[in-house]
């Protein structure tokens, strides 16, 4: 039986490359359908890569001794809330839009996009965690706790950087062929 599952599928089912096959990621940037809503959009996902590494390299430098925890805290609520209201109203236009849409388009893998609705939920759960863990650093950076809090926020970090990057990378394959597909204007 086909895994689903976020936390353990090894990438996107075989059954919903589909599209994938024709419009190999190599090939992505050079077809006429990219600029516009593609573009921005990968864009998007590479801004929450982005957050979650600068995230990760503050959090590992304030253990080696190398960043002021005060700084650390300071950059990580600007950094943690960038992230948490950003990618909440990403994953909404996407449910509420885009997921609906595609469905319409590509009914053969709607399974797919359903895969994806559930992720959401699934990182949710995680980004509970987060938001706690983070409030910890950003509260106890004075305390002595604050190598403990450090290094807790910092696994938490890797586990929904771990699953956000397989649902963006499992998202963008599904997700950029079906427009490339049929262009931005069946989609927008
Ligand atoms: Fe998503
Ligand atoms: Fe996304």
């Amino acid at each position: 039986m086909t895994d689903l599952s976020l936390k353990t599928r090894p990438g996107l089912p075989e059954p919903l490359r589909a599209l994938l096959v024709h419009y190999p990621r190599d090939g992505w940037t050079f077809h006429n359908n990219f600029d516009g809503l593609v573009a921005f959009w990968l864009d998007r996902h590479l801004n929450f890569r982005t957050l979650t590494a600068q995230m990760t390299q503050g959090a590992q430098a304030v253990l080696e001794g190398q960043l002021d925890p005060e700084r650390h805290a300071a950059a990580l609520a600007r950094m943690g809330n960038r992230f948490l209201t950003e990618l909440h109203g990403h994953h909404q236009i996407e449910d509420a839009h885009f997921f609906p849409r595609l469905t319409q388009l590509e009914r053969r893998l709607e399974h797919g996009f359903q895969m994806l609705e559930a992720d959401h939920v699934a990182i949710d759960g995680l980004l509970h965690r987060f938001t706690t863990s983070a409030n910890a650093v950003l509260t106890g950076w004075q305390g002595p706790g604050q190598r403990d809090t450090t290094a807790a926020f910092l696994t938490d970090l890797h586990d929904i950087a771990t699953l956000l990057e397989r649902h963006l990378t499992d998202e963008e394959d599904l997700i950029v062929p079906t427009i490339l597909h049929h262009g931005p204007g069946a989609v927008e």
